[in-house]
């Protein structure tokens, strides 16, 4: 509700920590929250500081569900470089979260009544109360490439040549990227209750300043954060925010 709060921290592990404010925020307020879970690189820090609050009993995650964002669609279960995979190492496992406290995305079958039957879900067990997201150097949010429209639902998605170069530091080569993917949508997202943004790294400067400054509008998915209801914080490294490394 009004402006995204922007807090701008020195570093990667201030980050982390900031980051882990906000979320130990919500479910203090609300144990049984429901939270959106991203992957990639930015919020590694905060979730080994989220574990390392539980295993010191300052968080309590036995209560809450965590809800996948995003995944790339054509690769086996069992291999490694699906987002789940990841989303498990580094948030369910280290969280203890697990059976029905998990909610996945569809990936085979009728996918585009599967979304719409995922989006229906969301809704009926009360909807997000917080969506831990990263930013696409594209201005993405989840897979939700530019352009997305603000009320774009989750959905099967071809992944932009942006994003395919960005993430092939994660699969070697570009040529072996996957370009299909599924995402929550915008809309469902938008329509958290809190919404957590975390970003870092000189390479993010010019789209943060893009989607907290310049024209909201589908180019920038992200900058739609501006017009959603949600309690929107923005945690933004010095790096990002002014383009520079610390001296
Ligand atoms: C990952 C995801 C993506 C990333 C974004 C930033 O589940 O949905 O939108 O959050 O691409 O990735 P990093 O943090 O690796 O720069």
């Amino acid at each position: 509700m009004g402006d995204p709060r922007i807090v701008t921290v020195p570093d990667a592990a201030a980050l982390a920590e900031a980051g882990a404010d906000v979320v130990a925020a919500t479910i203090a307020a609300a144990p049984a929250a429901s939270v959106v879970v991203a992957t990639g690189t930015t919020p590694m820090g905060l979730y080994e500081e989220l574990a390392a609050r539980r295993r010191s009993g300052l968080v309590d995650t036995d209560a809450i569900t965590a809800i996948q964002l995003d995944e790339y669609l054509g690769l086996a279960p069992d291999d490694r470089r699906t987002l789940f995979g990841w989303m498990r190492r580094s948030f369910l496992h280290p969280l203890a979260i697990e059976g029905p406290r998990v909610l996945r995305l569809p990936l085979d079958g009728d996918l585009p009544a599967a979304c719409a039957a995922f989006d229906r879900a969301l809704e009926a067990r009360g909807g997000i109360d917080l969506a831990i997201l990263g930013l696409g150097t594209n201005g993405h949010l989840g897979f939700n490439e530019p352009p997305t429209e603000r009320w774009a639902p989750t959905r099967a998605v071809t992944l932009t040549d942006a994003t395919i170069r960005a993430n092939a530091r994660y699969w070697g080569k570009i040529a072996d990227v996957p370009s299909r993917a599924v995402t929550i949508g915008l809309g469902p997202l938008l329509s958290a209750r809190a919404i957590l943004l975390v970003v870092s790294g000189a390479a993010k400067h010019a789209i943060v300043r893009a989607a907290l400054e310049g024209p909201v509008g589908p180019e920038v998915p992200a900058s739609f954060l501006r017009e959603s209801g949600a309690e929107v914080t923005v945690v933004v490294d010095h790096a990002a925010w002014e383009g520079e490394e610390p001296t």
